[in-house]
């Protein structure tokens, strides 16, 4: 599973943490990274490297390509903010892991984007609870070089702060979710990966697109906030945008009438698939059915 920055998990997992400064910033305190830690990204650049190419949306590919990003070592932050706030204003700032809500918001509504400063252990490779600089960077700055994304991910922070406090927080999580982190989109020659949560996971860049368990829905605004997700696992449903522009329109909408109208409707578990869905894929539901017969024993 992919450690992946959401509203609810920020405020939870940092609950009794200490700030290190007001807004959670840390040096990032590059000169200090070991070579073992820097091979623990070349491992899993070269790995995402491999996988990527037909798999990942043209987006993110002209993003990675753009962005003085090596495979070799974990990048400098400021290096790599200078190139990316020439292109959509935005900087990556280092935090020491997950932060709560409203320092997290903010951020993102000034354009900052806050990345874990460590990475993971060479026996984590494949699972991490908090987001590492590999899925941070790897995973959602590419896509922060895209004017759509980048102005999304900024109304996403400016709609957190205003759920906060409307009490609808989880209702919002679930489209940072099933889009900033998990998100595919329909392109020219098929399905492709733009969520960071995918695009940072070997397994999961595989699973998403090519494996007949999960959903593969068309993305529908309300439906998509009615449903919960899997934070442990891979998803059991992915939504699907026509295109990278919906997430403009979506930067745009007021979310007020939607938050109603979803909260009179009942919620939906991650593999529902109702009869008014656009269905893409309908999945076999495997991979989770075998998971919970494993429990049960
Ligand atoms: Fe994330």
């Amino acid at each position: 599973m992919n450690a992946s920055a959401t509203a609810d998990k920020h405020g939870l997992a940092a609950g009794n943490a200490q700030p290190p400064s007001a807004d959670w910033t840390i040096d990032q305190g590059w000169s200090n990274y070991s070579a073992a830690e820097h091979a623990t990204w070349k491992t899993l650049f070269e790995r995402q490297s491999r996988l990527l190419p037909g798999r990942a949306c043209d987006e993110f590919v002209s993003g990675m390509k753009e962005l003085p990003l090596r495979h070799d070592e974990i990048p400098n932050f400021e290096q790599l903010s200078d190139v990316l706030e020439k292109r959509s204003g935005w900087r990556v700032v280092a935090v020491p892991g997950l932060v709560p809500d409203e320092v997290f918001f903010d951020h993102l509504a000034h354009r900052r984007f806050p990345a874990g400063q460590f990475i993971r252990r060479p026996d984590q490779l494949d699972y991490l609870e908090e987001p590492d600089v590999f899925h941070d960077v790897f995973g959602h700055v590419p896509m922060l070089m895209h004017p759509v994304m980048a102005e999304f991910i900024q109304a996403y922070g400016q709609g957190g702060l205003r759920a906060r406090q409307e009490g609808v927080l989880d209702l919002l999580a679930r489209v940072y979710w099933y889009t900033v982190e998990f998100g595919l989109v329909q392109q020219r020659d098929g399905l492709r990966i733009y969520g960071a949560g995918i695009v940072s996971s070997a397994t999961e860049s595989v699973f998403s697109l090519e494996d007949a368990s999960p959903n593969r829905i068309g993305f529908v605004l309300e439906r998509v906030m009615r449903t919960r997700y899997r934070i442990d696992d891979f998803q059991e449903s992915y939504f699907v945008l026509d295109n990278l522009e919906q997430l403009l329109a979506l930067a745009h909408t007021d979310f007020d009438p939607v938050y109603a109208r979803v909260q009179r409707e009942p919620t939906l578990v991650p593999g529902d698939v109702l009869p008014t869905d656009r269905v893409l894929t309908r999945g076999s539901g495997r991979y989770h059915a075998a998971k919970r017969a494993q429990e049960k024993t």
